[in-house]
């Protein structure tokens, strides 16, 4: 599937693009299958003592930083009580899956290094893509959470040219259970903030710019079962919380490319940096 010069022109102008039916529905059903196996073999009691420790934010916190070359569990705020305890069972928890799916897991491996994902990269200009990262994000019924307003550069910062992000719809995704909204053209505003991490894996928030996002500007992004969102690093957008019985489950990948420079501070970090890899498949 190539872009058409419109496709190419409205990515220019508005700093997003939905392409419909760009995976399969037979597609949609392997990964949501998947991600229902992978969160039925892991572990909560392993979780629970590793952030039952005295240092509660810590622990989390450093379950978060190593998660750049493994497979980790997040769960919806509002499915824990005060005390950490889950409220819902385990699949209905879990808030999102990180940051490497697309190295580890062979089915996500799969999906992540195909000839279409391959050319749209070629298309969107992404010279020698890497794979950043990945995430499976459930967005649960009835807890699942909002995500403000923000620019993925923030948190994945490359100098030359932003990451772009791809952002596959395994559900629809509407206004009821939490769909994106984005604002049209928002990606030719500067970048407003970085969360950078230090040597010691300190992890702080530089900000460039304090104006607030205008989310009258924000469109909402509904798209339907196996359509694709094309998202320019610094496009703000945002997803709204889920207050309905459908779940909204979608599957993320971010590139770059390999002539630029990911920046040493950006939090995601991988024991191997240079264990990246390309969508060629390998
Ligand atoms: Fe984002």
């Amino acid at each position: 599937m190539r872009l058409t010069a419109q496709d190419k022109q409205h990515y220019l102008d508005q700093g997003f693009l939905i392409i419909p039916d760009f995976i399969t529905q037979e597609s949609c059903d392997v990964l949501m299958q998947r991600a229902r196996e992978l969160i039925a073999g892991f572990d909560t009691n392993a979780i629970k003592t590793l952030f039952s420790t005295k240092d509660h934010s810590h622990a989390k916190q450093r379950y978060f930083l190593d998660s750049g070359d493994k497979i980790h569990f997040f769960y919806e705020e509002k499915a824990l009580d005060e005390t950490g305890r889950l409220t819902l069972d385990k699949l209905h928890s879990i808030n999102k899956i990180g940051h490497a799916l697309h190295d580890l897991d062979p089915i996500f491996h799969a999906f992540s290094h195909t000839n279409d994902i391959a050319t749209l990269a070629r298309d969107l200009e992404i010279v020698d893509p890497l794979l950043l990262q990945s995430m499976y994000i459930c967005k649960q019924p009835l807890v699942g959470g909002e995500v403000s307003c923000h620019q993925d550069s923030s948190f994945l910062f490359v100098k030359e040219k932003p990451v772009t992000g791809l952002w596959f719809a395994l559900e629809n995704a509407t206004q009821e259970n939490g769909c994106l909204w984005a604002i049209p053209g928002g990606h030719k505003t500067a970048l407003k903030s970085r969360m950078k991490r230090d040597a010691q894996d300190t992890v702080t928030f530089e900000v460039y710019d304090e104006t607030p996002w205008s989310l009258e500007n924000m469109i909402p992004l509904e798209v339907s079962r196996g359509s694709l969102i094309v998202l320019h690093g610094l496009l703000p957008h945002m997803s709204k919380e889920n207050h309905s019985s459908h779940s909204r489950h979608a599957y993320t990948l971010h590139l770059y490319s390999k002539q630029h420079h990911y920046a040493e501070d950006n939090w995601l970090r991988r024991s191997q940096p240079s264990a990246l890899k390309g969508i060629a498949i390998d």
